[in-house]
């Protein structure tokens, strides 16, 4: 019997640590699931289309980036001298790309090349001071050229810009602008607006090898924020609601609890290793959220965990682990709601829908909760005895003493 219990445990506890393991890993799969075909081709010889120092980018390594549908090379020499060729179908009136600090398009600084009708094309530098065409200046901007000219190359279907700038460190994992207008810029230099833009990352430290992320902040940020309201906002609590008011339900509130709570933890998980990517990629200080989003990782791994560590039933010290584990829950549970908040509250894209999604939960969850005391306490259905010690594992400690009057007998 005393193995049998501790193997049980050993179970548990692997089921704990692979949903972890998994959970935490899962996000990978979500990113890299994301193809399609490339339209701009990175076995051109550059040679024949650009003058030096661009030319000499053709060994190099180059990526697909935005969908497959822009070609990036780059070189990064030991002074900090960056080389970068993009080039991309050449039916957008402009092309931009930009060096970001945290990947946000206000405050950085963008090379936009354009073709005009008759032919000419140019490229020009524009300080990108907010998100309006009066602050998109131009020939302005933090991005220090070499001596080698920039240049605008369109050939066959595609176009080509090439420039080389001058850094004042070396580049390491740099957030990436990118952004097509459908309109050419004005003659005093103002920009009309792109109809499309994303940040994109690359990990220009790796020598001439490059990644991308294929996944941009955006809908990071959506993924961390559905996992999030359906794990720690959905489950996760109607899992405690199981557990308080439909213990009436023998043995079946246990089973669907723990298996609810485990689905839950494991949603959760996702979420909060998509929100250890977020916040790597935007580089963002957003330190309240951060704590309460482990803080309630760990409550929640306790509470998932609560078979390490529990006292036997008939062992004095089980009432306050079973007060403790009580409170823990209900902490977890209420800590992750706030940290739903915190997290909109911090956010200042335009996902309206999440949001009013989440209110819509929020207030069915407090209204079931309410509904569900006010029946409980007006039904006596659960004797009071029941909720202050709640038979944590109850399930589990019968079948086992009962096997062990079988065995003994
Ligand atoms: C006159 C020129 C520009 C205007 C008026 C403008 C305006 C805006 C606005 C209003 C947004 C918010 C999202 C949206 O409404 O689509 C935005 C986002 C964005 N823009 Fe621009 N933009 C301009 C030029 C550029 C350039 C030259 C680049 C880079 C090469 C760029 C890159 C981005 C990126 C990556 C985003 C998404 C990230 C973020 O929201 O910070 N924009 N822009
Ligand atoms: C209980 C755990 C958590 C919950 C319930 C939660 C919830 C949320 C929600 C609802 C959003 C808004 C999403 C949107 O509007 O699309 C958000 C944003 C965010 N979260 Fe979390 N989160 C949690 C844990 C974490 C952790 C552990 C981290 C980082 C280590 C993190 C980093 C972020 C970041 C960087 C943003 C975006 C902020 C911005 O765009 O300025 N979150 N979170
Ligand atoms: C953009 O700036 C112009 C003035 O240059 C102003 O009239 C307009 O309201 C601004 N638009 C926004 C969305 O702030
Ligand atoms: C290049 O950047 C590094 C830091 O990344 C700095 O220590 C070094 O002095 C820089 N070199 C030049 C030539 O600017
Ligand atoms: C521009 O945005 C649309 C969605 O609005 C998308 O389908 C399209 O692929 C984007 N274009 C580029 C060049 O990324």
């Amino acid at each position: 019997m005393a193995l049998s219990y501790s193997s049980n445990k050993l179970l548990l506890f692997s089921l704990f640590c692979f949903i972890s393991i998994v959970g935490f890993n899962l996000k990978a799969v979500i990113a890299y699931s994301n193809t399609a075909n490339p339209s701009a081709t990175c076995n051109t010889n550059l040679r024949t289309i650009l003058p030096p120092p661009y030319s000499d980018l053709s060994s190099l390594s180059c990526s697909h980036i935005w969908q497959q549908k822009f070609s990036f090379s780059f070189y990064q020499d030991g002074q900090n001298v960056t080389t970068i060729v993009l080039s991309g179908k050449n039916n957008h009136q402009w092309i931009g790309i930009g060096f970001s600090r945290n990947g946000s398009m206000v405050g950085s600084s963008a090379m936009v090349a354009w073709v005009e009708p008759n032919g000419v094309s140019g490229i020009r530098q524009y300080h990108l001071e907010g998100k309006n065409m009066s602050k998109v200046i131009p020939d302005k901007g933090d991005l220090k050229f070499t001596t080698a000219r920039p240049v605008v190359v369109a050939h066959g279907d595609l176009l080509y810009i090439a420039f080389q700038l001058q850094f004042a460190a070396s580049l390491a994992f740099q957030p990436i602008l990118l952004a097509i207008g459908s309109a050419n810029p004005y003659k005093n230099g103002s920009l009309p607006k792109h109809i499309n833009s994303t940040t994109t990352f690359i990990e220009f430290s790796s020598g001439h090898h490059l990644t991308s992320h294929p996944m941009s902040p955006d809908d990071l940020r959506k993924y961390h924020g559905v996992t999030a309201v359906i794990g720690w906002g959905t489950v996760t609590p109607a899992g405690l609601l199981v557990a308080r008011y439909f213990r009436h339900l023998e043995p079946s509130w246990y089973y669907i609890h723990s298996s609810v709570q485990f689905v839950g933890f494991f949603i959760g998980i996702v979420s909060i290793s998509i929100g250890r990517t977020l916040y790597q990629k935007l580089g963002a200080v957003f330190v309240a959220h951060k704590f309460l989003g482990y803080t309630v990782f760990c409550l929640a791994g306790l509470e998932v965990c609560q078979f390490i560590g529990r006292p036997s039933s008939d062992s004095k010290r089980r009432q306050y682990w079973n007060f403790a584990h009580y409170w823990v829950g209900r902490i977890a549970m209420v800590l992750g709601l706030l940290n739903i908040f915190v997290g909109f509250h911090g956010v200042v894209a335009h996902d309206r829908l999440m949001r009013i999604g989440f209110g819509i939960l929020f207030v069915a969850l407090l209204t079931t909760m309410i509904f569900l005391e006010v029946r409980r306490r007006r039904e006596n259905l659960i004797p009071e005895t029941m909720i202050d010690q709640p038979p944590v594992f109850q399930v589990i400690d019968k079948s086992l003493t009962t096997g062990h009057r079988k065995s003994v007998s």
